[in-house]
């Protein structure tokens, strides 16, 4: 194995994989429905990498140290047998842990074959449990009860661990943290604040909507004192705490207030076979000739070459940052 390096000396240790574009909801902060409608066109099935291509890149990424891929999309649980996919996962050499970020709402019964199939880790996307502002949130397309029933079916299975996302906008869902906690503050399902992103172009983020990790820390001291405990591993996205007086666990991700580009390690690669360094690039690295044509060779020099000349700290520079590119969209690559 080799491991490599970018120019801010950053290792690769992570592989985000979008295995599904489309999306069974229309979340407003990510593809809004208006501008995500019937004539929008999404990948065609051949145009999105088979399993054994997607199996393929990951040996690559593992020769270069990557020991954690995440399967995201749009929605993956929308990718027919992706159980299927993690089994060839498990086998490579290298790959010690395989999690999954989706929605929920396909989840109950999926769930059993993607654990036996070797599933590590879990992370549900849950903004509310209010079920009106829910079917809102999720673009008039998610029923609540059903994704409650999955995250209760994942707390009591065997994945080593089941973290909530839940995205904060002010006037949004705000009022939702505390309701939030307290559902789940005593279990050992994780709650995860994130603060709202500027990702992609369509989603008309403006700072005034962000709540941000004060703001929220604030909010859950006037019911409950909370603590910082040590992060799981370098890198890791979320900054953990405590309760003093609960067993749970509260996460934030600080992408707006605290950037955490200085340990990031991630790669991203979309369904259709490109390669991004940031969750914030606009530029894209097409891999899907090389993986098509069987150029294995090509294909580790040239994702060794863009990870070694990779300088990417979108959040940590946003504020100076004055163009307005277009930047790659969330459901392309899952977050
Ligand atoms: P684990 O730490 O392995 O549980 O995963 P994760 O938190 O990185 O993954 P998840 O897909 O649940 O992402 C949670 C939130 O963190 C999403 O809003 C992601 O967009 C965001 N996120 C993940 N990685 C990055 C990153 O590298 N940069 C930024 N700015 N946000 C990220
Ligand atoms: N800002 C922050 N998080 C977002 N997500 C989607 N869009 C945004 C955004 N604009 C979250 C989803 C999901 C995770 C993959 O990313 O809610 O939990
Ligand atoms: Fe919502 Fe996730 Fe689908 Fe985006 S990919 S619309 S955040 S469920
Ligand atoms: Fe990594 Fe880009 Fe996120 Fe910074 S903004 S942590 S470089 S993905």
């Amino acid at each position: 194995m080799k491991n490599i390096t970018d120019k801010l000396s950053r290792p690769i240790k992570d592989l985000r994989i979008s295995v599904m574009d489309t999306c069974n909801y229309r979340c407003p902060y990510c593809m809004p429905a208006d501008k995500f409608d019937d004539d929008y066109q999404f990948l065609k099935k051949e145009q999105r990498l088979g399993f054994s291509e997607i199996e393929k890149v990951v040996k690559v990424f593992a020769g270069f140290g990557v020991n954690k891929i995440r399967l995201t999309g749009g929605e993956p649980l929308l990718r027919r047998d992706l159980d299927r996919l993690i089994k060839f996962l498990k086998r490579i050499d290298g790959i010690n842990d395989i999690a999954l970020t989706t929605n929920g709402q396909l989840l109950q019964r999926q769930l059993p074959k993607l654990i036996e199939a070797g599933l590590d880790r879990i992370n549900i996307s849950l903004d509310t449990i209010d079920e009106d502002l829910y079917y809102k949130m999720s673009g008039k397309r998610g029923k609540l009860s059903v994704v409650l029933d999955a995250i209760d079916a994942a707390s009591e299975s065997s994945l080593k661990s089941v973290k909530l996302n839940c995205v904060v906008q002010k006037g949004v869902n705000d009022d939702q943290i505390i309701p939030l906690l307290e559902r789940y503050q005593d279990t050992n399902v994780v709650v995860r604040f994130i603060e709202f992103m500027d990702v992609g172009t369509k989603n008309g983020w403006t700072k005034e909507e962000v709540i941000d990790f004060n703001d929220i820390v604030q909010i859950i001291e006037n019911k409950w004192k909370i603590s910082p405990v040590e992060p799981n591993y370098i890198g890791e996205v979320a900054s953990r705490y405590k309760y003093d007086n609960h067993q749970g666990e509260i996460g934030f991700i600080t992408s707006i207030s605290k950037p955490f580009c200085r340990t990031c390690s991630r790669a991203r690669l979309s369904a259709d076979g490109k390669l991004y360094t940031c969750l914030f690039a606009h530029q894209e690295h097409d891999l899907m000739p090389l993986i098509r044509n069987n150029k294995d060779e090509e294909l580790a020099q040239i994702i060794a070459s863009i990870w070694q000349n990779r300088d990417d700290r979108y959040s940590e520079i946003r504020n100076q940052s004055k163009d307005n590119k277009e930047r790659i969209e969330m459901y392309m690559i899952g977050g």
